[in-house]
């Protein structure tokens, strides 16, 4: 069997990533210009500039990657580039490179489902995990607990109804005063919290077992907030932030091997940004372990967007047989 080499592209937010991956799980290069300090200054993502940087970044960390990776394009069999979902202007310019790519190089183009990439990005690290398994994906603009029944086919059983669990994270690092991107920073001052300090809620949906709501815990924290402010009492920073984690990464474990049981899951995942939570990942470690589940999650790297993760995604497609064409177009709303 020949071996087969990806160059993959993504663009989607605010993370200009290249990367060469072998065969679906070995990363030979994994390029990532992010450019979340400039977007700092305007406490969180700017689609205008993000488009406008990743226009400046991309040739240079596709180059990058390539000599990395050892290899140039005479010698990668395909592209795969993330074309959805995301900001449009900045998944366009990954597609619009991709294609350039693959119409001078007459190598197939292999679009990928951002969120298919974080489910694939436990592939790299975890070389003997195969579907079936479920999989928790917690990002800025996703949470989905989704069944991985074979490579590349994905049934969605539950999902947010409101923010997603990294938005949450950011909003209330922002009222607490911790900055952009909050979620790094919520993980870091909660371990001198405690996270019992005060009880915010655990919203259940009605009907719906495996769906999660994180605007009522946003609020609640907010409604902490003022009512410190009112009281003129100190906010202890350190408590809030530990107790609105610990009732996020509560729902978000409860929930998870709800379904693992309910689905007969042996095997569960987690992927995205919030995936690399140090609390999330202790809290999942200890409920598998209890229920005899094997749990996999990936390397912070591969957990917040890379190019590396889009390019195990889209070597399963490449073998399943999808190829687009020069007509893909960025889908900012592309559902699974
Ligand atoms: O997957 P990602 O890089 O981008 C999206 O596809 O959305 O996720 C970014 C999100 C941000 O909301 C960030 O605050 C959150 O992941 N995040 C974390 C941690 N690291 C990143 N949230 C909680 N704890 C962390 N350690
Ligand atoms: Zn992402």
């Amino acid at each position: 069997n020949k071996d087969i080499k990806i160059l993959a592209i993504e663009s989607s937010c605010d993370e200009t990533a290249a990367s060469v991956v072998k065969n679906g799980r070995e990363v030979l290069s994994n390029v990532i210009s992010s450019q979340i300090a400039l977007h700092t200054l305007y406490g969180g993502v700017v689609p205008e500039i993000a488009s406008r940087k990743h226009i400046e970044k991309i040739n240079q960390v596709i180059e990058e990657a390539l000599k990395e990776a050892n290899t140039t394009l005479e010698d990668i069999d395909a592209i795969g580039v993330t074309y959805g979902p995301g900001l449009v202007g900045a998944l366009l310019v990954g597609v619009a490179e991709a294609k350039a790519i693959s119409y001078a190089t007459n190598k197939p183009l292999v679009g990928v489902h951002h969120i298919e990439g974080h489910v694939s990005a436990n592939y790299i690290e975890n070389k003997e995990l195969e579907p079936p398994f479920l999989c928790l994906i917690v990002s800025g603009g996703h949470t989905h607990l989704v069944l991985v029944k074979e490579y590349g086919e994905y049934e969605i059983i539950g999902r947010t109804r409101d923010d997603a669990a990294g938005e949450a994270f950011d909003k209330v690092a922002r009222a607490i005063g911790l900055g952009y991107p909050g979620g790094p920073k919520i993980d870091k001052v909660s371990k001198e919290g405690n996270k019992h300090a005060i009880e915010f809620p655990r919203a259940n949906i009605d009907d719906a077992p495996y769906d999660f709501s994180f605007s009522g815990v946003k609020s609640a924290v907010l409604n902490h907030i003022n009512s410190c402010k009112m009281k003129e009492e100190e906010i202890q920073v350190a408590d809030v932030a530990a107790s609105f984690q610990n009732a996020v990464v509560d729902v978000l474990v409860t929930r998870t091997i709800k379904a693992a049981k309910e689905f007969g899951m042996h095997k569960v995942c987690i992927a995205g940004g919030v995936a690399s939570n140090s609390a999330l990942r202790q809290a999942m470690k200890e409920a598998c372990t209890k229920e005899e589940i094997s749990l996999f999650y990936p390397s912070p790297i591969f957990c917040t967007d890379n190019a590396a993760m889009i390019g195990a995604a889209a070597y399963y497609e490449y073998k399943k047989g999808t190829r687009h064409g020069l007509d893909l177009n960025a889908v900012p709303n592309l559902k699974i």
